[in-house]
């Protein structure tokens, strides 16, 4: 029997500053505490992916998590490599609509593409649509799941009733169940190098609230 191939997971979107580094590092730390062989790509040459895992590694925190920083079109190729040595595969695809994130799109199982509230407007899900549509042509199984990140911890039952709405016309995206809301204990975890899971108190509510994603993202697996 062939050895199953790593999951492809990508964390992008168009805007800057939405959260992807956070959710990408926040996905990894958790998917490794499951004793999954997991490797982050960092394709932003801000290197803010990386600086986690090597202030991660200085720290020795474990379990490790192996980050790669690549750019450029031969990412779909990488990719394609490294998920016959990962089980899973993170890409932080970096802040823009670039080369990277629609390479990693045609290899990705899913996308998860953090949009900002304050951003969450018809243009921002305009444009996502016309880039998960050209990515299906080449891999139609694509699956994309925006999440409303960085929200605000007030006003959370009209944001995302609002958000609900404005998805509902396309069919190219789902809305995260999950909603990634702006704490500090975010920014205080990162700096360290760790997830919230692994800085908070088990009960935390960023804890909880990315507990969530993780398991809308990978399923039960
Ligand atoms: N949920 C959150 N709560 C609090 N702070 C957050 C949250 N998400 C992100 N931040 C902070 O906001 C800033 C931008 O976040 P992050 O680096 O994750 O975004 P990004 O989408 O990766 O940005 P870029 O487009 O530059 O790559 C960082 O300082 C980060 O710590
Ligand atoms: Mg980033």
């Amino acid at each position: 029997m062939a050895a199953s191939k790593g999951r492809i997971i990508l964390v992008g979107g168009e805007k800057g500053g939405t959260g992807k580094t956070t959710i990408a590092t926040n996905l990894a730390a958790l998917r490794a505490t499951t004793g999954r062989d997991v490797v982050l790509i960092d394709t932003d040459p801000q290197g803010s992916a990386s600086g986690w895992c090597l202030t991660r590694d200085e720290a020795g925190i474990t379990p490790r998590i192996a980050s790669v920083q690549k750019f450029g079109k031969g990412l779909a190729r990488e990719l394609e490599d490294l998920s016959l040595r990962y089980q899973d595969i993170i890409v932080d695809a970096g802040g823009r609509d670039s080369v990277e994130l629609r390479a990693a799109m045609t290899k990705a199982e899913v996308l998860v593409s953090p949009v900002q509230a304050s951003q969450f407007d018809l243009w921002t899900l305009k444009a996502l649509d016309e880039l998960v549509r050209q990515a299906q042509g080449f891999n139609p199984e694509l699956r994309t799941l925006l999440v409303i990140s960085r929200g605000p911890t007030h006003h959370q039952v009209t944001d995302a009733k609002d958000a609900a709405e404005l998805v509902g016309d396309y069919d190219t995206f789902t809305l995260a169940k999950s909603v990634i809301r702006d704490r500090t204990i975010y920014r205080r975890a990162a700096g360290l190098g760790q997830g919230v899971i692994e800085f908070a108190e088990p009960n935390d509510k960023a804890t909880q609230e990315v507990q969530q994603l993780y398991k809308e993202v990978f399923g039960d697996e």
